[in-house]
């Protein structure tokens, strides 16, 4: 059964892992198994919409991806490239807003341009966003947040003594965005990688052993209704959650 629409996450983020693996396994190149990733990200991208989810996160490139072999990288950056453009008439006829978290400014100069060409031409679109993750890393974003504030601190705007999450937060990538109710990651690796370390502190986390390539519709679904399954209690009790009266 499909979950029903109020129980469906607002916000959900994958960690899209496992197109090496994949392509291993049928004797093909690294590349072909992101290739067959970047259709996965299609389909994801329209499933997620169509169960109700209003924010997709995608995982797509780390900072420590860098550290990869330059080949990989290279046509890891000319797939993104390649990606971007096709879709970008789909995003409109879709109605999909695309945003991204991460230090862009260090990418290929054409994956910059075809970006901000995108996020201009989805900017008003309000129902559906898909946030893609690149050149991210939580560790950096924290950095980079910590240094807006010490600069806005020195210019007055912010005051050291009425720091807290709710002033520090605004300087994260992440700003405007709400925080992932659920955090999926494929190919059975159970770790963060980086990502939205600090966001998810009261995430719900689904780790399934399906590669990415492989990650379909239903598997979506099945990681939906798990997170339905769940109580999020932030830090309160079961009894605290449900009014008496509900019950
Ligand atoms: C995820 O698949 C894609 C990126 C990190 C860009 P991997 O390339 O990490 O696949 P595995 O983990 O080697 O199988
Ligand atoms: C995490 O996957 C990064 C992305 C999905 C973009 P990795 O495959 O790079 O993570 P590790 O190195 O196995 O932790
Ligand atoms: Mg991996």
């Amino acid at each position: 059964m499909p979950p029903s629409a109020e129980n469906v996450p607002h916000h959900v983020a994958i960690i899209m892992d496992g197109n090496g693996r994949w392509a291993k396994q049928r004797g093909l190149p690294r590349i072909e198994g992101h290739r067959r990733g970047v259709e996965t990200v299609r389909t994801v991208t329209l499933a997620a919409r169509d169960l109700g989810v209003r924010m997709l996160t995608l995982y797509a490139f780390s900072i420590e991806n860098w550290k990869r072999p330059q080949d990989e990288v290279g046509a890891l950056m000319s797939l993104l490239e390649y990606y971007l453009k096709k879709e970008l008439d789909t995003f409109i006829r879709d109605r999909v807003r695309l945003r991204t978290i991460g230090r862009t400014e260090e990418l290929p100069a054409g994956v910059q341009k075809i970006l901000q060409t995108t996020i201009e031409a989805t900017k008003h679109f309000t129902d559906y966003t898909l946030v893609l993750a690149l050149n991210y890393g939580s560790r950096t974003e924290v950095v980079d947040a910590a240094r807006a504030y010490a600069a806005a601190v020195a210019a007055g705007k912010e005051k050291l003594n009425d720091s807290s999450w709710a002033t520090f937060s605004r300087y994260l990538y992440t700003a405007d965005m709400p925080e992932p109710d659920l955090v999926i990651r494929t190919s059975g690796e159970t770790r963060m990688s980086n990502f939205l370390l600090l966001q998810a502190a009261y995430s719900e986390f689904v780790f399934t052993p399906v590669l990415w390539p492989d990650f379909t519709k239903a598997d979506l679904s099945a990681a939906i209704a798990d997170y339905n399954r769940r109580e999020r209690r932030f830090g309160q009790i079961s009894e605290q959650l449900k009014p008496a009266a509900a019950k």
